[in-house]
């Protein structure tokens, strides 16, 4: 289902993601995980939805986010879990704006979990 709103928060500068592949910042109220996937960024929530892990202390391959507690994956294009994970990581759109770092944290509050 389409999303129906957009509400876009600043999160961090560009300058502060510039080497970085994954990097954990406030946007608004919640904390995001910004991550690199190829020429774009994408963001999802902070803690892992299994059991609150931070994800920042997992990895990103490709279009594939781990998590390191118990390697639950997801496709960080669709947020669909992958292999043993059973629930969905909501991942949000992300767009730069005056040298910020903007996040749509939109589909961050509204899970379908
Ligand atoms: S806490 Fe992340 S997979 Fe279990």
């Amino acid at each position: 289902m389409k999303q129906q709103f957009e509400k876009w928060e600043a999160a961090c500068a560009v300058a502060d993601f510039d080497d970085e592949e994954m990097l954990e910042c406030r946007a608004g109220e919640r904390q995001v995980l910004l991550v690199r996937l190829g020429d774009r960024i994408v963001a999802c929530p902070a803690m892992c939805p299994h059991l609150e892990e931070r994800l920042a202390f997992g990895f990103a391959d490709g279009n594939v986010l781990t998590c390191s507690k118990h390697l639950w994956q997801w496709d960080l294009n669709t947020g669909d879990p992958l292999g043993p994970a059973e629930k969905r990581l909501p991942v949000a759109a992300v767009r730069i704006e005056g040298g910020k770092i903007l996040v749509d944290t939109a589909p961050l509050t509204c899970s379908d979990d």
